[in-house]
């Protein structure tokens, strides 16, 4: 390893532990501590995932000028931004700061939070790509879940921080987060080298669960791994729900309700489908057999069709001749 990559690391455990005094100890962290602790975050999530906050005051430039640091090092270290007369200042401000650590456990990144909505900023800030962050190579808490996904035989894949934290506290933590974008084939490789069941829980909003089907879609071609869902009731996100309903009750879900790639997408095909309405339904069944149509265990087929058939009351040799069709007119 490089000195450089060394220097960055050091930089950034140093940056990590002065927000994480900032949060518990000074009067400057008392609003974020407040509002983590109002988001149901207990002391020791905030110990676990090193969680702190970066004040409207620039705190990193004054502690690492007394250190001498090398102002290359700094630059590098996407911790700041540059102006035009090069000059540094915080990238960071007023944010409540989520380390993002490598699969050592190395801290080689950060996303900050704000604490309230504000329509000119982005909710969540990340560092930029660096020598040590190579966004397509790191999911959120794969260190930490590594060994856990092992024992579960599974990981379960959430959107974000907030939300692998929440079930962390649950006692799920076989969670990791894509941090709000599509899984990369690097961390699809890394996944699969742990686990042969990967179960995705992202947000019940429709944002969450257009996403979810999206990534059913692409993930079939590009993994071996087996790929469940597990859906959040109520439009809520899973941070949510583990506020709102306890933590065993997570921990309940995370353990039975997991559905299947095909069941997913017949209960996704009736989202915002009225099938009282016969056209509807007649369009929800087409649907649905086109999904069927791609099933490769004909035995797992038959099931669908089983329960197809049995729900609208049609005879089952009609879906199937209906099926033999569709995949003989498949491309
Ligand atoms: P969400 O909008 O679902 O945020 O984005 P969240 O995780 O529920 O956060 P809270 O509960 O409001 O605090 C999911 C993930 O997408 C990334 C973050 O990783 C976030 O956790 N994201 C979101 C960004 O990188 N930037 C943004 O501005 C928003
Ligand atoms: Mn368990
Ligand atoms: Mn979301
Ligand atoms: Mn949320
Ligand atoms: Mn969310």
């Amino acid at each position: 390893e490089s000195i450089e990559n060394r220097q960055l690391k050091q930089l950034h455990d140093d940056a990590t532990k002065l927000y994480q005094h900032i949060l518990m100890n000074t009067e400057m962290g008392q609003n974020a501590l407040d509002y983590l602790h109002n988001r149901g975050m207990t002391d020791e999530d905030i110990t676990t995932f090193q969680i702190g906050f970066a004040p409207e005051k620039s705190v990193l430039q004054d502690f690492f000028n007394e250190k001498k640091l090398d102002y290359q090092i700094l630059r590098q270290s996407g911790l700041f931004i540059e102006n035009q007369a090069g000059n540094l200042r915080e990238r960071f401000i007023n944010r409540v700061m989520f380390p993002i650590r490598n699969q050592n456990g190395q801290v080689v990144a950060f996303s900050g939070r704000l604490l309230e909505k504000n329509k000119d900023l982005p909710k969540y800030l990340n560092s930029p790509e660096t020598p040590i962050f190579n966004k397509r190579d790191i999911l959120f808490n794969y260190d930490l879940a590594k060994k856990e996904i092992r024992t579960e035989g599974n990981v379960i894949l959430f959107e974000g921080f907030m939300d692998v934290i929440a079930a962390y506290r649950s006692g799920v933590k076989n969670g990791v987060a894509s941090m709000g974008t599509s899984l990369t084939n690097e961390q699809i490789y890394l996944l699969e080298r742990s686990t042969s069941q990967l179960n995705i829980c992202y947000d019940g909003d429709d944002p969450g669960q257009n996403a979810t089907n999206r990534a059913l879609d692409l993930l079939t071609n590009q993994t071996k791994m087996k790929v469940g869902v597990l859906v959040i009731p109520n439009g809520m996100d899973p941070d949510e729900f583990v506020t709102k309903n306890g933590k065993e009750a997570f921990l309940e879900l995370a353990h039975s309700a997991r559905e299947t790639t095909i069941s997913f997408k017949m209960n996704f095909l009736k989202r915002d489908r009225n099938l009282k309405n016969e056209s509807e339904q007649i369009d929800y069944i087409d649907q649905v057999l086109r999904v069927l149509a791609t099933i490769k265990t004909p035995f797992e087929q038959d099931i669908y069709v089983n329960q197809l058939a049995d729900e609208f009351k049609i005879d089952k040799t009609i879906l199937r001749q209906q099926l033999v069709d569709l995949v003989a007119n498949q491309p």
